[in-house]
């Protein structure tokens, strides 16, 4: 039989891609040249039973994985279908020996319920009580004392991890739900697994874990495992026994099969074959790093063409932001930024990943916080634009009657980006913003020249983050960026313009959705490797080239940007005197 389908005609072959996001599960239906034919999108319930507690139910986002997919392969054969990828955030998902949800909220009412098994997937979600609501989200913060102790043990496995342990990562969540929950979750707790593993569970009942979720987020190293004397020492040993059954003793690396494919239960609820093939997942914005750094760029005479992939950076631009970097010489260690990750993203090579906390997230504050503001959507709703491109026209138009190029408008404003923290490099949460240069008027000009200098601002933290690198021992020539951001026109210029590098966009905007796609197509064997398999699947859709004049301007604006950093620290020192 499997000869019998292999012969059929490739180019009727499909890749189900599913990414669940921090509020949203999507699926996209992605051919084998990497072009994306329909997707579908559902929202996924949060709870906030806390101030920085987020919760989320594996239930709902499993019904809402199953409801997108079969709406993104109705058009299809299910035997067109050849392989299916998961990405999800790096959220904790607590099951127990029957592989049922154990709820992680404080005070939940604990009440019998009897698991019916409604038959795909529709009304699954309506029934989500609170004991199931079963996943602590990426950003649930709960767990930051947690974290803070855990670095303190100064472990060798921080050394991993930029010295300092995220309450983002997992350790620092198991450890609050021993010490807090300790006779409900912890007590009947079997099974902890990172949001994108407990999926391809669900899909194949195998519990592999990714190297990309256990080695980014638990510690794990592949060649020397879990790291007994690191679980000892921040008193989670009860997670050792039975050789990590709870947290995992089997790994692969990201696109591999995992089991034997699709479970026939799994198959029904999704809509799909049994036994379709299901690669190992990635955390999304891996994913999304997978969708675009691998893609073939001859002909677009690029630095990195004929060069190893070392050469290229993905970025993935979202609210936040993520700097994916790849070594095959060893590790290399870049202070402020996370890794080296073996096999973290693209098996056999060490992921170095960086990140700016607050990106997108920092443009909507600075834009919609602003006296003009109003102004702004008025003129924005009135020419039926999105505010960005009204204001990305009306820079131009402002660079127009000023007679030089855009970026000279923002000469004497200066924004030092990091509101919510630095991530890298720097590794410093106390760190705050700062604006230099603000005048006594408030006009829909001032916002977008502050919009413009916030912009600018965020480039030169990559560069920052590139020269951290570059020290470390990369030698980046080209970046690749997708996400939300990589959207707008004036935040990709200017990243080229600022960092001096040409910088790749995607031909299909979904790159995370392309990403979770080629971890099906390389399970299936349909292409050699993932690296083969990036190849043909990640499209260039268009290449950016700095504008070499700027470069000077640039200079100059960066070393202000490094000085508004030592000046903070100034400031805090003088006041802590
Ligand atoms: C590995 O983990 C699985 C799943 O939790 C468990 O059933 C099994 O006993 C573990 N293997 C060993 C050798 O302990
Ligand atoms: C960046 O460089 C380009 C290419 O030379 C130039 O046209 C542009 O004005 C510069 N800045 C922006 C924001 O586009």
């Amino acid at each position: 039989i499997a000869i019998g389908l292999r012969s059929g005609d490739c180019r009727e072959w499909y890749y189900v891609g599913v990414d669940v996001g921090t509020a949203s599960v999507r699926a996209a239906l992605v051919t084998r040249e990497g072009q994306v034919k329909t997707t579908a999108e559902e929202m996924v319930t949060i709870w906030k039973p806390h101030s920085d507690h987020y919760v989320q139910s594996s239930i709902d986002i499993w019904a809402k994985c199953c409801s997108t997919v079969r709406k993104v392969t109705q058009g299809v054969q299910r035997n067109q279908v050849r392989g299916v990828g998961f990405d999800a955030t790096c959220s904790l998902v607590v099951l127990d020996q029957n592989f049922q949800p154990v709820a992680v909220n404080l005070d939940v009412q604990r009440f019998n319920y009897v698991f019916v098994k409604i038959s795909p997937p529709l009304s699954v979600a309506l029934c989500v009580g609170e004991a199931e609501r079963n996943v602590v989200m990426w950003m649930d913060h709960r767990a930051a004392e947690q974290a803070a102790r855990i670095t303190s043990t100064g472990h060798r496995v921080l050394s991993r991890v930029g010295g300092v342990m995220s309450p983002e990562m997992q350790p620092p969540k198991l450890l609050w739900l021993k010490e807090n929950l300790r006779a409900t979750c912890w007590r009947d707790a079997a099974h902890f697994l990172d949001l994108p593993d407990f999926l391809s569970w669900k899909a194949t009942a195998s519990l592999a874990r990714s190297l990309c979720t256990v080695v980014c987020k638990w510690t794990y190293c592949p060649t020397e495992k879990w790291d007994t004397s690191f679980w000892t020492a921040i008193g989670l040993e009860d997670l050792l026994e039975n050789d990590h059954s709870k947290i995992g003793n089997v790994t692969c690396c990201p696109g591999s099969p995992v089991g034997e494919g699709l479970t026939q239960e799994a198959a029904a609820e999704l809509g799909l074959d049994t036994g379709t093939a299901v690669g190992a997942s990635l955390i999304d914005a891996h994913a999304g790093g997978l969708g675009v750094i691998g893609a073939d760029v001859r002909g677009f005479s690029l630095p990195c063409e004929d060069q190893p992939i070392t050469s290229r950076m993905a970025m993935i631009c979202g609210t936040s932001s993520c700097h994916m970097a790849v070594s095959c010489q060893g590790p290399l260690f870049v202070p402020g930024v996370w890794g080296p990750y073996l096999s973290g993203m693209v098996p056999e090579l060490w992921l170095n990943e960086g990140g700016q906390s607050a990106t997108g997230s920092l443009i909507d504050h600075v834009v919609k916080g602003h006296v003009a503001y109003p102004q702004l959507q008025e003129q924005a709703v009135k020419g039926g634009e999105h505010i960005y491109t009204y204001l990305n026209r009306h820079l131009s138009s402002m660079a127009k009657d000023l007679g030089a190029p855009l970026e000279l408008l923002a000469s004497s404003l200066h924004v030092w980006p990091d509101f919510h923290g630095n991530r890298s490099p720097l590794a410093d949460p106390t760190l705050r913003g700062a604006v230099v240069g603000l005048p006594l008027s408030q006009t829909l000009d001032d916002l977008a020249l502050l919009y413009l200098a916030t912009v600018q601002a965020l480039a030169l933290g990559t560069q920052h983050i590139l020269e951290a690198m570059t020290q470390a021992g990369h030698d980046i020539t080209t970046l690749f960026l997708c996400g939300g951001l990589s959207k707008n026109p004036l935040y990709v210029q200017i990243h080229a313009n600022a960092t001096g590098l040409p910088l790749v966009l995607p031909a299909q905007t979904e790159a995370v959705l392309v990403g979770a796609a080629v971890l099906g197509a390389c399970a299936s064997h349909d292409y050699s490797s993932i690296l083969e398999a990036m190849e043909k699947m990640a499209k260039v859709g268009k290449v950016v080239q700095p504008d070499h004049e700027l470069w000077s301007f640039y200079r100059k604006k960066h070393s202000v940007f490094l000085r508004l950093h030592v000046h903070q620290r100034e400031y805090m020192a003088l006041m802590n005197d």
